[in-house]
């Protein structure tokens, strides 16, 4: 019997999403402050796998299942995460000033498809005072900040998104272990981004170059599979040896076949997120693989994580690393080691000493390949 699935979820999805969330970032900010809180954390859901333990861009990964940005917006539970077994916790996003994100309410569930709607708009307590909470707060496993433009509800000169991205990542470059620029928050935008236009990501990135202490880039973007732009995006960023890969983020909307009724779905504002979007973060998963230096940069892979199967499907389809939101809320914590404990066994029944070998095998063999339109 799962226990989360069977008993603790049912208690927690009786109140409202985001009410739920915040006692459960307070619940988990006591716990990841106490050692003996820590420990009984570790003691549950720890696990080391040696096939699994992998360096990316330099940084030491104990195996590829990391938090994904949204569910620590503000930093306050890094201990807790990092105690929970995650590899990696990506904290945000975070903007250079505050925000209070959109209206409430903005977070709502699909139950029957395990999909949850976003529309938050990137309420954060501003980069400033994240870099001070953060620098208190150190991990044992790679800590990244996903850094985004401020949300002011109006739209904002491509200039100044410029500059506010510098000036949300300069304090935490001393800090983070690696940045992920969200550059197309679907919250802020509804998809459109000012990078799309590669003078301007160009720009950015010149600017980002002269930040001091920059640690290794990932560039996250709506996942799309149009290989002009993808061939333009790499071109673009190809000079630039501090970007380590690519993240996607959901397309805005929510138009994916679902359980839930239409009339229900169509009311919601906002991104899903979650099971219903597996197969096309797969799809394009792969079709990114395909195009990529791959001896520049690493693919993360996310987007309807819940079972060891998904995680080792992205891991073959070109995944370097993981990450897990919508997960982690239908599933529980015990997720993390299960995927952890089923990917050893699985790349042990299929011959991989290590799970680098694993990574893009289904791409790299597969040479039916056709090019899909844009
Ligand atoms: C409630 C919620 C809030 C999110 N907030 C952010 C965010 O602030 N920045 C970001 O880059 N991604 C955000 N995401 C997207 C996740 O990082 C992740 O890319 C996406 O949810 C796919 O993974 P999943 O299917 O496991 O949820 C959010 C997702 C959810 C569910």
């Amino acid at each position: 019997m799962n226990l989360y699935r069977q008993l603790v979820r049912p208690l927690l999805f009786r109140q409202d999403p985001e009410k739920i969330h915040e006692s459960t970032l307070r619940m988990a900010q006591r716990v990841g402050r106490s050692g003996i809180g820590r420990r009984v954390l570790r003691s549950m859901y720890h696990c080391r796998e040696p096939r699994l333990h992998t360096t990316v861009a330099g940084l030491n990964f104990p195996h590829p299942v990391g938090l994904a940005a949204g569910f620590d917006k503000n930093g306050i539970v890094v201990q807790a995460m990092a105690a929970l077994g995650f590899s990696h916790v990506e904290i945000g996003s975070v903007s250079a000033a505050p925000s209070d994100g959109n209206p409430r309410p903005r977070l709502f569930r699909l139950v029957e498809d395990e999909a949850i709607v976003v529309n938050y708009g990137v309420p954060n307590e501003g980069a400033a005072i994240i870099a001070q909470r953060l620098a208190k707060t150190p991990i044992d496993v790679p800590l990244g900040v996903n850094i985004v433009e401020t949300n002011t509800g109006l739209p904002t000169d491509p200039e100044d998104v410029v500059a506010e991205f510098v000036e949300a990542a300069r304090p935490m470059c001393e800090i983070a272990d690696y940045l992920t620029l969200n550059l197309n928050c679907p919250n802020t935008t509804a998809g459109v981004s000012p990078f799309d236009d590669m003078g301007r990501l160009r720009e950015l990135l010149q600017a980002y170059e002269t930040l001091a202490n920059l640690p290794p880039v990932w560039l996250k973007f709506t996942a799309h599979q149009n290989a002009a732009q993808a061939d333009a995006v790499m071109a673009c960023v190809a000079p630039f040896a501090f970007v380590a890969g690519f993240i996607f983020n959901l397309p805005h909307g929510t138009s994916y076949p679902l359980r839930t009724s239409p009339q229900l779905v169509s009311s919601l504002p906002g991104t899903l997120c979650g099971a219903p979007t597996r197969q096309m973060m797969d799809d394009t998963l792969a079709f990114w693989y395909r195009r990529i230096d791959r001896a520049r940069f690493r693919l993360v892979g996310s987007g309807g994580i819940t079972s060891v199967e998904d995680a080792y499907r992205k891991i073959r389809l070109g995944a370097s690393l993981l990450q897990i939101y919508s997960g982690l809320v239908y599933s529980g914590p015990g997720l993390v080691p299960r995927i952890v404990r089923g990917l050893a066994r699985r790349l042990e029944e299929d011959g991989f000493d290590h799970i680098s070998a694993a990574v893009g095998i289904d791409v790299r063999s597969d040479t039916s390949h056709r090019e899909p339109q844009s």
